[in-house]
C-alpha cells in the first residue's frame, strides 16, 4: 500500500513553528504563524473565556452529542455578530464547523457539489492552504491579480478588470478583513465596487472570515462581508473564532450560506449536514459553547470586546511603531505601508534569502513570502527589529 506514496510537501506555516521551537536561541523571535501575542510575548486565554470554561465545568452535566449541524445558540450568535439586522435572516442557514479551516472544508464541498471542478479564483497572494484545500476538494483553484509588490497596496484596477470578465460558474474567493498575508486591504468603496461587479457578472463571493475585530472593529470589519450578503443574490462565508477569541486549538468556526430565499437556504442547510455527516459526523463543542455564552451574556461579551479592542490596539501600536522605527532606520518612508496596513500582517517585501537570512543570523523568524505576525513584534523593542530587517536588505 504505502509504496505508491510520496513524502507529502510540508505547510511552511506550521514547519516554521516546529523549526522556531527546536532553535535555542535565548533571543529568538517568532513573527510568523498567525497567532495573537501580548506584550509579554504569550498568547493569553482571554478573560471572558476563562470564566466561562469555569462556568462550563460547574454547570455542564453531559457530553452527549449536539447534532450534526451543531450548536444552535452558537451559530445563531455568530450569524448576529456577523451580519446584525443587515440582511433579512431567512436568507442564512450555518452549520458549526471546526475552525476557519473546517468552515471553509464544508464550504468547498458543498460548492464541489454545485460546480464539480469549478474554478475558484483566489487572490494573488493568499493565505497558503486556500489553494491546497481547493485541489484536494477537487475544485480547480486559480489566481487574481491583488497585491502590487512595489507600493504595498491592493492592484485594485487590476483585480477589478479581472473580476469584470467572470461568469456564474466562477467562485471568487476573498478576505473579509485583515488579508492574509499581505495586510493591504479593501477600502468600503471597493469593496462596493466588488460587490456590484459580483451582482452583474453572477460570480459567486466566498468570503473567507478569520480576522474579525482585528483590523479596525467589529462592525467597520463587518463593512465587505455585509456589503456582498445585501448586494448579491448568493454567497457563502467561513467565521472563524480562532483569533478574535483566541480559541486556536478549540476548532470553533461557522460555514455560512446566504441564500436567494427561504427555501434555498434549507436545500443548502441540509446539504452542509450531509457533508458534515460523511466527513465528521459533527464539530467538537467546546469552543463553539464558550463563543455562545459569551456572545449571548452581556455582561461576558461586553467584557470580550473590550479585550478584543486591547489586542487590536496593542497591534495597531506595534504597526506605529515598527514603522517609526523603520523609517528612523532606513531613512526613507518606504516602510510606511505597516501603519497603514490593518489585521495580524504586513507583507515586507524581502527575497527569501534575506528571510533566510533574518532567521539565520538574527534567530527571526518570519514567513518566507517575508509576511511579518505583527502582534509579535516587540512593542519596546522596534528598533532593534527594524535594525535587523534593514541590516539583511543591504
Ligand atoms: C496563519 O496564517 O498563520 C494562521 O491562519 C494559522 C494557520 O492555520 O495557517
Amino acid at each position: 500500500m504505502f509504496e505508491t506514496l510520496k513524502k507529502a510537501p510540508v505547510d511552511k506555516i506550521f514547519a516554521l513553528l516546529g523549526e522556531f521551537r527546536a532553535d535555542p536561541r535565548p533571543e529568538k523571535m517568532d513573527l510568523g504563524i498567525g497567532v495573537y501575542k501580548d506584550a509579554s510575548n504569550n498568547t493569553p486565554v482571554m478573560r471572558a473565556v476563562t470564566k466561562v470554561e469555569q462556568q462550563m465545568l460547574d454547570e455542564q452535566t453531559t457530553k452527549t452529542y449536539v447534532g450534526v449541524t451543531g450548536n444552535r445558540g452558537y451559530c445563531d450568535a455568530v450569524v448576529d455578530l456577523i451580519f446584525g439586522d443587515s440582511i433579512d435572516l431567512d436568507r442564512v442557514a450555518s452549520v458549526q464547523a471546526p475552525g476557519g479551516t473546517g468552515s471553509l472544508w464544508v464550504i468547498i464541498q458543498l460548492l464541489n457539489r454545485a460546480r464539480p471542478g469549478g474554478k475558484v479564483w483566489i487572490s494573488d497572494p493568499s493565505w497558503p492552504n486556500h489553494w491546497p484545500m481547493m485541489e484536494l476538494a477537487g475544485l480547480n483553484p486559480q489566481s487574481y491579480p491583488y497585491f502590487d509588490p512595489e507600493t504595498r497596496q491592493v492592484r485594485f484596477e487590476e483585480m477589478m478588470a479581472h473580476l469584470d470578465q467572470l461568469g456564474p460558474d466562477d467562485i471568487v474567493l476573498l478576505h473579509g478583513c485583515c488579508h492574509n498575508p499581505t495586510g493591504a486591504n479593501l477600502t468600503p468603496e471597493q469593496w462596493d465596487v466588488v460587490a456590484d461587479s459580483l451582482k452583474r457578472t453572477g460570480a459567486f463571493p466566498l468570503i473567507d472570515l478569520a480576522y474579525l475585530g482585528f483590523g479596525d472593529g467589529l462592525e467597520t470589519d463587518a463593512y465587505g462581508v455585509r456589503k456582498i450578503a445585501q448586494t448579491c443574490p448568493e454567497a457563502m462565508v467561513g467565521f472563524s473564532a480562532s483569533k478574535n477569541f483566541g480559541l486556536y486549538r478549540e476548532r470553533a468556526g461557522v460555514a455560512i450560506a446566504i441564500g436567494k430565499d427561504k427555501d434555498q437556504a434549507a436545500i443548502v442547510l441540509s446539504q452542509m449536514g450531509n457533508v458534515i455527516r460523511a466527513s465528521f459526523s459533527q464539530s467538537p463543542d467546546h469552543g463553539a459553547e464558550i463563543v455562545r455564552r459569551i456572545l449571548t451574556d452581556k455582561a461576558l461579551r461586553a467584557e470580550w470586546e473590550k479585550e478584543l479592542g486591547e489586542m487590536r490596539d496593542h497591534m495597531l501600536r506595534n504597526r506605529q511603531k515598527l514603522a517609526a522605527s523603520m523609517r528612523k532606520q532606513s531613512n526613507s518612508d518606504e516602510f510606511d505601508f505597516i501603519a497603514e496596513h490593518r489585521g495580524m500582517f504586513s507583507l515586507l517585501g524581502l527575497s527569501k534569502e534575506q528571510v533566510e537570512k533574518l532567521k539565520e543570523e538574527h534567530g527571526i523568524y518570519i514567513i518566507d513570502d517575508s509576511r511579518v505576525n505583527i502582534a509579535g513584534v516587540p512593542e519596546d523593542n522596534t528598533d532593534a527589529l527594524a535594525e535587523a530587517l534593514i541590516g539583511v536588505t543591504r
